[in-house]
């Protein structure tokens, strides 16, 4: 009876060496596994499911994986011999490093040394982990859910009032969805996500890339920007022994980011949103088709008298029809702000077209199609804009991380904070989503590491950091 069990494992053999070479895997289809098994997933990227204890602390919680993709060495790297992998986290909390690896990995590459696997991964809870902390849909937006229908944005209660509102909500069907001890809501915070990096970096020295490579093996190497350089500073805290090569790239303050503080961030991003009108009079009439006059000063004269006409506190109180559309405008027009300032290159020269649009319509006073155009090139910052972002990814990690500081917190209790923000920035209330969001969030997380942010780490770390950077501003 041997001979057909040999015929049949034959044929499973000789399928898998067809198909291997062609067939791409997708993570669906992956089985997570304690060791790193890497499948061809397209495009010369690789992936793979690593098996972690939900809890880290009492395994009887049961089991969580992390996805991970690689976009591998250079066989014959002219970089020099192999030397092992880089993992990135991109930001938020609530970013895919996952995106991030098949977006920007071979860029990476090409800047570290075609020597290194690049590899992303995501954190907890969110896009392609599980499990998945789903628990935002069917959460009430309240009756005023698109942004045209919302109250005045700079000061209006109403507005802060239907974000707290919302946040309630999602807080409480979280709470109820994922807050058990076997839920993901309680393991979502930065130490946790510390230790699945440990555990990703064991993994790797298993393997027989980890054998091979010249950088000792049992260190992590690491790549992270925003705040994945609170995860890079809470993972050398926690296992300074571990570290090996790290770039942390546009640096949290590690403290006030644990303390709820966030106005330090957001030091200089005036001075970011003011090189765009340096800039324009640099290009000159031909490249920016808002100059005006000779000086900086001049093209940002002129913004302004669009600015100012966009007073919905002043239409509200004169009972004009138009108030709505000047709030709408006005938060679109700083979202707009927000968004050049953090991303330059790609919105530097949308921003012309959209101002030169602002003033025909101001002039023809009806606002309506460039609310409806501006808001196809930067969303719709409102509530329904927020909620599609899944908020409870960010809100699982960053609430949690402060120990729940700001939850239960009443919009009196939130005035100084905001009031703070709106002093500090021309658009610095968009920011005031970081303390709102976390007013509902009540799960806690099973693990905090809350410091001292120090140790005598392996190797030295890179901080990089730029004084206009719009939300990591180097504190001086
Ligand atoms: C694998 O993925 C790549 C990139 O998406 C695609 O070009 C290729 O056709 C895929 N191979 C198979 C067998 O599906
Ligand atoms: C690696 O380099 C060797 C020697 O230069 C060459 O024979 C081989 O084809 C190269 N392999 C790849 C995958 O480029
Ligand atoms: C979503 O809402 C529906 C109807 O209101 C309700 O039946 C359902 O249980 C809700 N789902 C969750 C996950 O709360
Ligand atoms: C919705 O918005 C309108 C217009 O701003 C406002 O008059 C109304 O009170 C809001 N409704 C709720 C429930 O907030
Ligand atoms: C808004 O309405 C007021 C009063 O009708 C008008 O004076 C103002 O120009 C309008 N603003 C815009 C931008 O349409
Ligand atoms: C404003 O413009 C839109 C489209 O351009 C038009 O549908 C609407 O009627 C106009 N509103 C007023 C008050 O003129
Ligand atoms: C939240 O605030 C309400 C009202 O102040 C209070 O009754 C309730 O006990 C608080 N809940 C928690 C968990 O602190
Ligand atoms: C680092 O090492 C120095 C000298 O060995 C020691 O004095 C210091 O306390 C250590 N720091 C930490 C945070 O362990």
């Amino acid at each position: 009876m041997k001979f057909p069990i040999l015929l049949a494992l034959v044929g499973i053999i000789f399928r898998l060496a067809v198909a291997a070479p062609s067939e791409n895997c997708t993570f669906d289809g992956i089985t997570p596994s304690n060791t790193l098994t890497w499948c061809p997933c397209g495009n010369g990227f690789f992936c793979a499911k690593l098996d972690v204890p939900l809890d880290y602390q009492n395994p009887t919680h049961g089991r969580a994986s992390v996805p991970l993709v690689k976009y591998p060495a250079k066989s014959n790297s002219s970089d020099g011999p192999y030397q092992g992998q880089i993992l990135l986290n991109p930001g938020g909390p609530g970013a895919s490093g996952i995106s991030e690896a098949l977006d920007d990995g071979t860029l990476i590459q090409a800047v570290l040394g075609t020597n290194w696997d690049i590899v992303g991964f995501d954190t907890r809870g969110e896009w392609l982990s599980q499990p998945l902390a789903d628990c935002s849909s069917n959460v009430s937006l309240g009756l005023n859910t698109t942004l045209r229908a919302r109250s005045v944005p700079r000061v209006s209660d109403e507005f802060y009032t239907s974000v707290i509102d919302y946040t309630k909500g999602l807080g409480e069907q979280c709470k109820k969805i994922i807050g058990g001890p076997t839920g993901i809501g309680p393991y979502m915070s930065t130490a946790i996500n510390a230790r699945d990096m440990l555990s990703i970096t064991n993994a790797f020295a298993e393997t027989e890339d980890g054998q091979r490579a010249a950088k000792p093996r049992h260190l992590l190497n690491y790549y992270g920007i925003s705040y994945g350089t609170f995860l890079g500073q809470t993972f050398a805290s926690m296992f300074p022994e571990s570290v090996g090569n790290f770039v942390l790239d546009g640096v949290v303050n590690p403290e006030s980011n644990l303390a709820g503080g966030f106005t330090s961030a957001i030091l200089h991003l005036d001075g970011v949103i003011a090189s765009w009108f340096i800039y324009c009079n640099k290009a000159g009439p031909t490249s920016c088709s808002y100059y005006t006059g000779s000086t900086p000063k001049d093209i940002y004269k002129r913004f302004k008298r669009s600015f100012v006409q966009l007073d919905p506190r002043k239409a509200e109180a004169k009972h004009w029809s138009n108030a709505t559309d000047l709030e709408t405008a006005l938060l679109l027009l700083k979202d707009g702000l927000l968004t050049y300032a953090d991303a330059p290159l790609s919105y530097y020269s949308v921003l012309p077209r959209v101002l030169e649009n602002l003033e025909v319509a101001i002039s023809s006073q009806n606002l309506s199609s460039w609310i409806q155009q501006t808001e196809t090139i930067f969303g719709d910052p409102g509530i329904a804009g927020y909620v599609t972002t899944n908020p409870q990814w960010a809100l699982g990690t960053l609430c949690s991380d402060q120990n729940n500081f700001w939850y239960n917190k009443t919009l009196q209790d939130l005035r100084a904070p905001i009031e703070e923000l709106e002093q500090r920035s021309i658009i610095g209330e968009i920011w005031s989503h970081q303390y709102l969001g976390c007013t509902g969030w009540s799960i806690k997380a099973s693990e905090i590491y809350q410091g001292p942010f120090a140790g005598n780490t392996t190797t030295p770390i890179l901080f990089v950091d730029n004084t206009y950077d719009p939300v990591t501003a180097i504190e001086k």
